[in-house]
């Protein structure tokens, strides 16, 4: 019936996860467009406090009349995705019949791995800090035509293709970093077989467990046969955007919800919203420019209060202040109709908070409210918002600072923030604004 989109305004990890846990109950699909098990969405689905991270499957799985589907633009780990339906099973949450992948999804290769891996290492203090889960390598391979989408594997022909990609890949591995590559080889000569046979046995497994559809027709009757709502989760964020985000300090796919369409293979006349989540305050996992990154010991301050560890991969997340600018940006880009504003609990506690209003450039002094292309000549003017000790001043009360700080970012961005997510949990949430009530994206709504 209609697609509303969820998408991260910063450089990932705002929280999409949770919000979509919060969101999904009202949808009968949840679908992802692109990224893969470079993603880590945290959520908790039940009363225990064990946290439960998705990569692949998006975090509305844990509603239990929802369909979950992994589009055509995603790319995708089977030794991951496998772990992820044990991890499901564990925690009670039942996956069968529930998950629908894409035949056109491409297959993350063990050795697209080693050629992240080696490929960082060669770059020194130019890497990128990717997840090492092998994302650029399979981009690679996906837009120069050599790669192998799930559909293939089907196909007779499976193995021969699977084993000249991997030749090559092992040439390229060489001449990327000789030394590296010869201490992977110390111990057998290519691949680990092991590794080579687990991938193969979770790729079988799959193919036995989960649909493998021709995604836009399935969309299609879902949609107008069956009248169904679905709501897409975004993985990364829009500053990690492969043309718009830091290039080259971004990932390999398009994150923005206007590439939602493409990389589904549905009509842009289905999207009805555009909801945005932000942190209130910002962090970035892995290297590049990050203008409002704070000093240590605030930076230090809301690590620690943040739990910013990485989902993915447990590296520290580097903290930085609300940048209204970078926002402003990527509410413009994405064409948001409202915001999802999360962690505002971790702010508690500060007499005053800044926030990047402009910016000014290095040399020529020259001030700016556009994000700019060169980020790394430009610097944050900051404005002083009155801090809260505590989020609420009595029961669904806000803090009048807590309503200011909104103020500020609804004035900066143009549009309103529609709910505060004030704690990991789904029961943590303040809703401010009816869904409902939001202009719909097209005109047949
Ligand atoms: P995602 O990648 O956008 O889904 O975000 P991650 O799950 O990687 O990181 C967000 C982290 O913040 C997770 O550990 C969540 O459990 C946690 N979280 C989400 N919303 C809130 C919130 O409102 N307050 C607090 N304190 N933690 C939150
Ligand atoms: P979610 O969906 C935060 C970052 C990496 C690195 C860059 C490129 O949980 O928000 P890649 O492995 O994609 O080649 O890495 O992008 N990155 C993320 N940062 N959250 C993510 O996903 C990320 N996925 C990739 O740290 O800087
Ligand atoms: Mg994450």
């Amino acid at each position: 019936m209609y697609v509303d989109v969820l998408v991260g305004l910063q450089w990932g990890d705002e929280g999409k996860g949770k919000v979509v846990h919060v969101l999904a109950q009202e949808y009968d699909i949840v679908a992802r467009f692109q990224g893969g098990p470079n993603a880590g969405h945290t959520i908790f689905p039940d009363a225990s406090d064990q946290p439960l991270i998705l990569h692949h499957i998006p975090s509305g799985i844990v509603h239990p009349h929802t369909i979950a589907f992994l589009g055509a633009g995603m790319v995708i780990d089977p030794i991951i995705l496998r772990e992820e339906l044990r991890r499901l099973e564990e925690r009670g949450i039942p996956w069968q019949n529930r998950i629908i992948i894409d035949a056109r999804a491409h297959l993350i290769l063990p050795t697209h791995r080693l050629l992240d891996r080696l490929s960082e290492q060669a770059k020194g203090a130019r890497r990128i800090g990717s997840t090492l889960r092998g994302i650029g390598p399979v981009h690679m391979d996906k837009t120069g035509r050599n790669g192998l989408p799930i559909g293939i594997a089907h196909t007779r022909d499976f193995h021969n293709q699977y084993a000249y990609l991997r030749d090559k890949h092992l040439r390229l591995a060489k001449a990327i970093h000789p030394e590296a590559f010869a201490q992977t080889q110390a111990n057998h000569p290519g691949i680990d077989p092991a590794e080579e046979q687990q991938w193969f046995a979770a790729i079988h497994d799959l193919l036995d467990s989960i649909q493998i559809v021709n995604g836009p027709y399935w969309l299609d009757t879902h949609l107008n046969r069956h009248q169904h709502r679905i709501l897409v989760e975004g993985a990364q964020g829009t500053l990690l955007d492969n043309l718009f985000g830091t290039y080259p300090y971004v990932t390999s796919s398009r994150t923005l919800a206007t590439a939602v369409c493409a990389e589904l293979g549905i009509h842009f006349r289905m999207i009805r919203h555009v909801y945005g989540v932000a942190k209130a305050y910002v962090t970035r996992v892995g290297e590049g420019p990050f203008p409002t990154e704070c000093a240590l010991p605030d930076q230090e301050w809301l690590r620690e209060k943040g739990g910013e560890y990485g989902s993915t991969t447990g590296r520290p997340r580097r903290c930085g202040w609300l940048d209204l600018v970078a926002l402003r940006y990527a509410v413009m880009l994405n064409a948001v109709h409202g915001l999802f504003l999360t962690k505002i609990d971790v702010l508690s506690g500060r007499e005053s908070l800044p926030l990047a209003i402009a910016y000014q450039h290095k040399t020529s002094g020259k001030q700016s409210r556009e994000f700019p292309v060169h980020l790394q000549e430009w610097l944050p003017i900051y404005e002083e918002c009155p801090g809260w000790d505590r989020l609420f001043v009595a029961p669904q009360t806000l803090h009048p600072s807590v309503r200011q700080y909104i103020q500020r970012i609804e004035e900066a961005t143009g549009v309103p923030v529609l709910a505060l997510s004030t704690g990991p949990e789904k029961e943590a949430w303040m809703p401010l604004r009816e869904l409902a009530s939001l202009p719909a994206q097209s005109g047949i709504f």
